[in-house]
This record gives structure tokens, C-alpha cells and sequence, in this order.
């Protein structure tokens, strides 16, 4: 039995592929090169050692998703394939859409096809909005996404609620990531955003490369502890094993619809993690003080106690884990 990795040169799809690769399973990655580099899967199996099969295909293409359900024995997908960008999000919505419910959709309809109904989806925390209050259990209300791709989250989110509910063989598994940094130890594989990063780990790391001038931080007077936005920064690595653990949790409940904050459950603001970084690395960060940036909530961390009652899912890689691990990725790419 295979799983189905979607988006699996990506950025989290490839360190989940490593962390699944590690724990034995076999794996068929699907990609269409959108966002990665083909030469990101030799990397996996260069950390790994071991093998996967891989399909270069677009998850809207029914007939691609067809082929791999046919030629494989799927139990059970992880499904990564989206766009990201926020500020894109706004400029191409119908592309977003299409690209981030569209394809779930023919996914999911593919799998019903093929009676596969165990899935693990790739959601964020901007599906809470501007929380009411912190840390955000996955009770708090959700909706009041301020754009397409936070939107695109919410109603995949409703879709799978909708399916389970017409049909409760099925078994998911909604993970809500914060903000996932950091790379792979090994510097082989990490976060490579095109042009310039919109996400401050990839913009600090490019400011202490040299590449880029100094960090802009958005506003420095949020009612914080220094006045600077806080968040939830969680190593991709621990990430990627969240993944593996809700797959071992799917396996043993057969069915059920389930949702889980993957965080760390503490909050650093942007003055932290510049001198985290400056620290961990012995670089210098250059800063100015700039407008807040239109959407930016002022604070956004987790209660990860579900996931660590249900799923034995504790965050363990530190802050300066973090930025260690995307420097050493920065200075080899
Ligand atoms: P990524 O862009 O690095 O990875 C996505 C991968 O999917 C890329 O390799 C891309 O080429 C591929 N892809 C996109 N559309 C596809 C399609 N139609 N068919 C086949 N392949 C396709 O992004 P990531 O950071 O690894 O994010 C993975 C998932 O996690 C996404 O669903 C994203 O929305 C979600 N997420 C990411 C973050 C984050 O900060 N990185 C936070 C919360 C949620
Ligand atoms: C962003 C997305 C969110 C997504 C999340 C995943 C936006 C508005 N939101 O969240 O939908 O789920 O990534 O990781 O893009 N900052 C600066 N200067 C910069 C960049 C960021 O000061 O150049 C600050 C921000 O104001 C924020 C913090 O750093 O306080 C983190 O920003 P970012 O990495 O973009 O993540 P989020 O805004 O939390």
C-alpha cells in the first residue's frame, strides 16, 4: 500500500516525503513543477537512500489522478498542491480557486472513484481570521478570511466538512499549520520562494546573505511586547512528523472527520526572531521600522494540546533550530 504525496516537491510535501521515507512507507509523489525543482526529488532520495515513484501531472488533470490511482495501490493521500502567496492570492483569485479548491475537488472525487477515503489536507491557520483571542484552540471561529487564498483554506475546509457529513466512512484529517521555517539539517532541501519573500524567515535569511538590503518590519506599535507582530514559527521537520503522526492516527480510527493546530504553542515577535537569527547564525539582520502591513493580525499562536493528546504530536526543534537550519539552507542554494 502507497501514499499519494500531492505537491510533493514542495516545500513541506518534500520534508514529509523524507519524514515518511525515514518510517518506511512507500511513497508516489505527484507534481507539476509550479512552485519547485525537479531536482528537489533526488535530493529526498540522496537524504533518504530509498526510492519513491513520481508523477509529473497537474491535480486538475482527472486523467493524470486516474492513471496513479490505477497503477498504485493508494491507502490513503496527503495532499499539499496549492498555490500559497497571499498577496498574489488577491491579483489572481479565479486562478486560486481553481488551483486550490478546484483540484481538491477532482481529487476528491477521484479518490471516491477509486474508494479511497483516508486523506490529510494541508490547511493554515489563517483560516481563524483576526481571532478572537489567543492561544487558538481548534474551537475558535473560524471564517473572516481577508483574501482568496486564506478563503480557498475556509472552504476546502467546509467541503471535507460537507463530504464526511454525507458520508462518515470517510477519514480526514484538517491540520492547521502556523508558521512553518526552517529546513531540512542537511541543507539539501528547504523553503525557495520566487522573487522576493512576502514571509520573514526567507526575507531575514536573504538580508543576511547580502541579497537584500535590510528587513522592513511591519509596524512596531501592535500591543505586543515590543510593539512587533507575534507568531507561532514551527520547524518544517516537526511539521512533516505531525503528518506522519496524523497518518498513524487516521490508521487507527478507520474513520472520522479531525482537526489540529500544528504549532508550538509559543509566540516570538519580528524583533525576536531577528536577534534569534542574528544570534544563532553570527550575522547581522539590517532593520527599519515600516507601516503595518494591510491584513497583518498582531498576534497568532497555537494551543497544540489537541494534537498532542490525540496525536502524541509535540513540536521539539527550537528557535534557534529554526534559523540555523534556513541559514545553512540559504548558504547552499
Ligand atoms: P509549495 O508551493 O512549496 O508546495 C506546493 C507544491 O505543489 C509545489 O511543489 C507545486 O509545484 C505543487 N503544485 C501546486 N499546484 C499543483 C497542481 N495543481 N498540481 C500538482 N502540483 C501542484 O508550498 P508549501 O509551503 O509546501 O505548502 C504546502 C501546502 O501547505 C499548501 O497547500 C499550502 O497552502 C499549505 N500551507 C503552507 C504554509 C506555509 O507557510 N508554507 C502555511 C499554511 C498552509
Ligand atoms: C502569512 C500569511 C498567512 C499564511 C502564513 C503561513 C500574509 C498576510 N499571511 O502569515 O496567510 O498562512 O504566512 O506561514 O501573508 N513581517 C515583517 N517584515 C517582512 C515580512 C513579515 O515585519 O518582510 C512580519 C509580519 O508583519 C508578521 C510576521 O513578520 O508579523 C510574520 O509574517 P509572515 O512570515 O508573512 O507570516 P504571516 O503574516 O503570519
Amino acid at each position: 500500500m502507497s501514499i499519494l504525496i500531492t505537491g510533493g516537491a514542495g516545500y513541506i510535501g518534500s520534508h514529509t516525503s523524507v519524514e515518511l521515507l525515514k518510517q518506511g512507507e512507500d511513497l508516489v509523489l505527484l507534481d507539476n513543477f509550479s512552485n519547485s525543482k525537479p531536482e528537489v526529488l533526488d535530493k529526498i532520495k540522496e537524504i533518504t537512500g530509498k526510492e519513491f515513484r513520481f508523477y509529473e501531472g497537474d491535480m486538475i488533470d482527472e486523467t493524470v489522478l486516474h492513471k496513479i490511482f490505477t497503477e498504485n495501490h493508494i491507502e490513503a493521500v496527503i495532499d499539499f498542491a496549492a498555490y500559497k502567496a497571499v498577496g498574489e492570492s488577491v491579483q489572481k483569485p479565479v486562478e486560486y480557486y481553481i488551483n486550490n479548491v478546484s483540484t481538491v475537488l477532482v481529487l476528491l472525487n477521484t479518490m471516491k472513484k477509486h474508494g479511497v477515503k483516508t486523506l490529510v489536507f494541508s490547511s493554515s491557520a489563517t483560516v481563524y481570521g483576526d481571532p478572537e483571542k489567543v492561544p487558538i484552540t481548534e474551537e475558535t471561529k473560524t471564517g473572516g478570511t481577508t483574501n482568496p487564498y486564506g478563503t480557498s483554506k475556509y472552504m476546502v475546509e467546509q467541503i471535507l466538512k460537507d463530504l464526511y457529513h454525507s458520508d462518515p466512512e470517510w477519514n480526514i484529517a484538517i491540520l492547521r499549520y502556523f508558521n512553518p521555517v526552517g529546513a531540512h539539517e542537511s541543507g539539501l532541501i528547504g523553503e525557495e520562494p520566487k522573487g522576493i519573500p512576502a514571509n520573514l524567515m526567507p526575507y531575514i535569511a536573504r538580508v543576511a546573505a547580502g541579497s537584500l538590503k535590510e528587513l522592513s518590519i511591519f509596524g512596531n506599535d501592535y500591543d505586543t511586547k515590543d510593539g512587533t507582530g507575534v507568531r507561532d514559527y514551527i520547524h518544517v521537520v516537526d511539521l512533516a512528523i505531525g503528518h506522519f503522526k496524523a497518518l498513524e492516527k487516521l490508521r487507527k480510527d478507520h474513520q472520522g472527520l479531525h482537526i489540529y493546530n500544528l504549532g508550538t504553542g509559543v509566540g516570538y515577535s519580528v524583533l525576536d526572531m531577528v536577534k534569534a537569527f542574528e544570534n544563532a547564525n553570527h550575522v547581522k539582520v539590517p532593520y527599519k521600522i515600516a507601516p503595518r502591513r494591510a491584513g497583518d493580525i498582531a498576534v497568532c499562536y497555537a494551543d497544540p494540546t489537541k494534537a498532542k493528546e490525540e496525536l502524541d504530536f509535540v513540536a521539539t526543534r527550537s528557535l534557534e533550530d529554526m534559523c540555523r537550519d534556513s541559514w545553512n539552507y540559504q548558504k547552499n542554494s
